[in-house]
């Protein structure tokens, strides 16, 4: 894995943007892996910025996003689908025939699930997946405890997961319980995957990533055998390394 330092948050999205633009504009037809949370947002005003400034396009990029919470509709303020739209989509120039996302709001989640697997191995993989880490290790929503092999399949939400996803929401209360997301060697298969982690309340995951055993019971280890990973983390994240 290689680990790249930065001072802080904006420069942690600036490192992230270059890799992401360098892919774009040298695939053929780059097929992005997107990841929602506070930490991506960032990188996404710079993407979007890059658009405005004509210093790329996305209309012949594919995307597929991790995750998405079951029993949101797409119009819900905090579904995944309206975090792309307003965090990205809604400024750049991709086609929205080329964007997928999970659909937690169908009758038929396990064929959700196994209709979204058909699509991306269409594709052939995913050239570029970014990854947020959750502080228990959860990557997309993947809990402690997923199976390495998962593919994409329904997961119930640990309730660190949801008391830390609450600041989205009204209440905790709020916040669905089931998520439907890209399971372990979904992500694995991806030919390069970019891991942003920021802030204090990352650091132990990051050292745990970086240099724990891998292990079910945290995710992310899993990425110490990828072949091709990088990290870029903060100051405040690389604290406990
Ligand atoms: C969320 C998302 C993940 C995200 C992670 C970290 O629950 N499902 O895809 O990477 O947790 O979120 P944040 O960036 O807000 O800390």
């Amino acid at each position: 894995m290689k680990l790249v330092k930065v001072k802080n948050y904006d420069q942690m999205s600036e490192q992230a943007c270059d890799i992401v633009l360098d892919r774009i504009n040298n695939l053929k037809k780059p097929v992005l892996g997107l990841a929602t949370g506070s930490t991506p947002e960032g990188l996404y005003k710079q993407l979007i910025n890059k658009y405005t400034n004509k210093e790329t396009s996305f209309n012949n990029v594919t995307t597929f996003n991790l995750d998405e919470y079951i029993g949101l509709s797409h119009s819900h303020p905090n579904s995944y689908y309206t975090y792309m739209n307003e965090h990205l989509f809604n400024y750049i120039d991709i086609d929205s025939k080329n964007v997928n996302i999970p659909n937690g709001n169908v009758s038929d989640i396990l064929k959700e699930c196994s209709d979204y697997e058909k699509v991306i191995s269409e594709h052939g993989s995913i050239d570029v997946q970014l990854l947020g880490l959750g502080s228990n290790g959860h990557i997309g929503f993947n809990e402690p405890g997923t199976p390495f092999s998962s593919r994409t399949h329904i997961v119930q939400l640990s309730e660190s997961t949801r008391q830390a996803n609450a600041r989205f929401f009204e209440s905790v209360d709020e916040v669905p319980t089931k998520a439907i997301t890209m399971g372990i060697r979904t992500i694995m298969e991806s030919n390069e995957i970019v891991v942003l982690v920021s802030g204090l309340k990352k650091s132990m995951a990051l050292a745990n990533l970086i240099n724990g055993e891998v292990s079910e019971e945290f995710p992310a280890s899993i990425l110490q055998k990828h072949k091709n990973v990088t990290i870029i983390a903060d100051e405040p994240a690389l604290s406990k390394l």
